[in-house]
């Protein structure tokens, strides 16, 4: 694995747009510290214009953050930029995230302003926000849906204006993989080789984390993530689906720690209130769970039969079985045999056909308390 990608996390500013979210400043700063030890690159911490509790909250973070950069989001205009570098001022290392809708949708009906005007808006902002040194990111908001050959001219104004980076966001989840990383690729051939170009993907189509992984693929050097897939609408990339993607695929090296991913999880699923489905990749309670009794057997003879990523390597422990009127034999003989029961064959066909009809009569999950007592009542008590 030769290539590095960079993690620049926004749960704290595109995530807590999650519909019904609000972070204070000291949810922020604990969610940082978490992001800090999971080994993120860049945290996102908000929007600083968009309120004095945010610019306060942006500020606590970034003292509290000594190992990764701190960013704050602006608009393309005078106030925005100032409220995010006074936010910044005491980063260890601040970066100033400058963004400018550039689509004609966006341009026309929401900005209602000339391309001419985007352009010089684009180079004033830029150079406004390296003033002081800091790292300069300009996001062309819906790049997805812009003209490609405006698109080029905003990012060559960004640049040559000082940004160290420019990041492509499919701001309204529109793109499939096969377009999105072409249009990476091209980005990645005009611009200078210092200049890291960074993808930022939303799910409207599910295909956020299919998107990312195309970009890098096509030589995005940044990929912008939240934790849990949080975010406007459908949300955004979620970091545990690129992070174990790349890592899984050998295509690049985030040097974040993959077996933190479960705390800093849980943490923001707390903060937030937004519950992670249990069948959510990787972070999800049934990620690594194991229900039908095909693939019990199977992992039970070898788990790379259905685990190609070990729960270990991402911090959730062993795999767990489930027990269900789909498990089988060899699953439900291993739960007993675990519980200290030493069935023979007749008893084990005995403890099989009980399991199996409280499983049809039983809705859902078969507890292992029942399995014992199923066990107990035809082998006797379990040795201790
Ligand atoms: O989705 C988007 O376009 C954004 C920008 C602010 C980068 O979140
Ligand atoms: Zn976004």
């Amino acid at each position: 694995m030769n290539q590095e990608v960079r993690v620049f996390d926004t749960t704290l500013r595109d995530g807590e747009q999650t519909p019904g979210v609000h972070l204070s400043a000291d949810q922020k700063c604990e969610i940082a510290r978490a992001l800090e030890a999971f080994g993120v690159a860049t945290i996102e911490a908000g929007f600083p214009a968009s309120s004095p509790g945010d610019a306060d909250a942006v500020a606590r973070v970034a003292r509290a953050v000594r190992h990764c950069e701190v960013a704050a989001l602006a608009r393309c205009c005078d106030p925005d930029i100032d409220a995010a570098r006074q936010a910044l001022a005491d980063a260890a290392d601040p970066v100033v995230h400058i963004v400018l809708g550039v689509s004609d949708v966006h341009l026309e009906s929401k900005l209602n302003i000339s391309r001419a005007d985007a352009l010089r808006r684009i180079d004033r902002s830029v150079r406004r926000a390296a003033q002081d040194g800091a790292i300069v990111q300009f996001s062309a908001e819906d790049a997805t849906r812009a003209d490609r050959v405006f698109l080029r001219q905003c990012i060559e104004t960004a640049v040559c204006a000082g940004a160290d980076r420019v990041n492509v966001p499919d701001t309204v989840g529109f793109a499939v993989p096969e377009e999105y990383g072409a249009m990476i690729g091209e980005i990645v051939r005009f611009v200078d080789e210092g200049v890291i170009v960074s993808a930022h993907c939303h799910d409207d189509l599910g295909l956020a984390t299919a998107n990312t992984i195309a970009a890098v693929r096509m030589g995005a050097r940044q990929v912008e993530v939240t934790v849990n897939g949080i975010g406007e609408r459908a949300g955004n990339a979620a970091v545990e689906e690129v992070v174990a993607a790349l890592h899984v695929k050998s295509i690049a090296d985030t040097g974040v720690n993959l077996p933190a991913v479960q705390a800093v999880s849980r943490k923001v699923a707390k903060a937030t209130g937004i519950d992670v489905a249990p069948n959510h990749p990787v972070v999800g309670h049934h990620a690594f769970a194991h229900s039908s009794g095909i693939h019990q057997d199977g992992i039970l003879k070898n788990p790379i039969t259905y685990e190609f990523l070990s729960p270990h390597a991402v911090g959730a422990g062993d795999h767990r079985f489930v027990f269900t009127a789909r498990s089988g034999r060899n699953a439900v003989a291993h739960c007993v045999r675990g519980m200290g029961f030493d069935p023979n064959p007749q008893e084990m066909d005995h403890v099989f056909r009980r399991f199996l009809s409280a499983a049809d009569t039983q809705m859902g999950l078969v507890p292992q308390t029942t399995i014992a007592a199923i066990a107990t009542a035809v082998c006797g008590a379990a040795a201790t």
